[in-house]
């Protein structure tokens, strides 16, 4: 049986993945580098200093690990001065009462995001008390695609693994899910995401009588 839910953060209860984006591609531009969409997609559920670097290779750019670490903090201060102007009405519709029907079920409820600023988020979003438990990105060592963070939330919420399903909108976050063996909701696009077990193209479309396919 399903006993707990998953949820990534950015791309899934709100869309920080746009702020994300925004800030990598002034920043790219400042290095030369035009950044699409398409390139992005591999940048997200990947930690900031990892995609700083898939951005640097994509220019064919070297840097030393002092300037990597000062074009990283350019990015996060833009990121941060996107998300503080937010608003709780900015949280994808349908999302709360998915997550309250959840519990009414009994499930548990965890967010399991590579960022460091998913605290922040949450909280200006209010939504930081309907977590049963919360990971983020400093509480790992690894970024998905690595199962860490999704075996790390499993543990908070003291469920197996096989009992959860998580809703991501990243590729690596697909591929995390499932190294960590549990069933996969994708968020967005069927081909992007077609590693997952269901693809949905909103989270608020998600019916809970689905939660019946992943049954074991
Ligand atoms: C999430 C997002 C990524 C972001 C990463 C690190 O995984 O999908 O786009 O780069 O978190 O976020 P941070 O806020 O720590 O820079
Ligand atoms: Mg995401």
């Amino acid at each position: 049986p399903v006993k707990a839910v998953i949820f990534d953060l950015d791309g899934v209860i709100v869309d920080t993945a746009h702020y994300h984006f925004l800030a990598w591609k002034r920043l790219a531009k400042e290095l030369g580098v035009d950044l699409t969409e398409q390139q992005n997609e591999r940048l997200k559920g990947v930690s900031r200093m990892r995609s700083l670097e898939i951005i640097l290779s994509l220019g064919g750019i070297t840097l030393s690990d002092h300037e990597k670490e000062k074009m990283a903090n350019r990015k996060n201060s833009w990121f941060v001065d996107y998300v503080e102007r937010m608003a709780p009405e900015e949280i994808f519709p349908g999302v709360k009462q998915l997550i309250h029907e959840l519990k009414g079920k009994g499930i548990k409820i965890g967010l399991a995001s590579a960022s460091k600023n998913a605290k922040t988020v949450i909280q200006l979003l209010h939504i930081q008390n309907e977590f049963d438990a919360v990971v983020d990105g400093t509480m790992i060592t690894h970024s998905k695609p690595h199962p860490e963070i999704f075996l790390l939330a499993a543990h908070k919420l003291g469920v197996e693994p096989k009992d959860c399903v998580v809703f991501e909108d990243a590729e690596a976050g697909v591929e995390a899910a499932l190294a960590a063996g549990m069933k996969c909701v994708g968020v967005g696009s069927s081909e992007q995401l077609h590693k997952a077990n269901k693809v949905i193209s909103k989270t608020g479309e998600f019916k809970i009588s689905a939660l019946e396919e992943f049954q074991v």
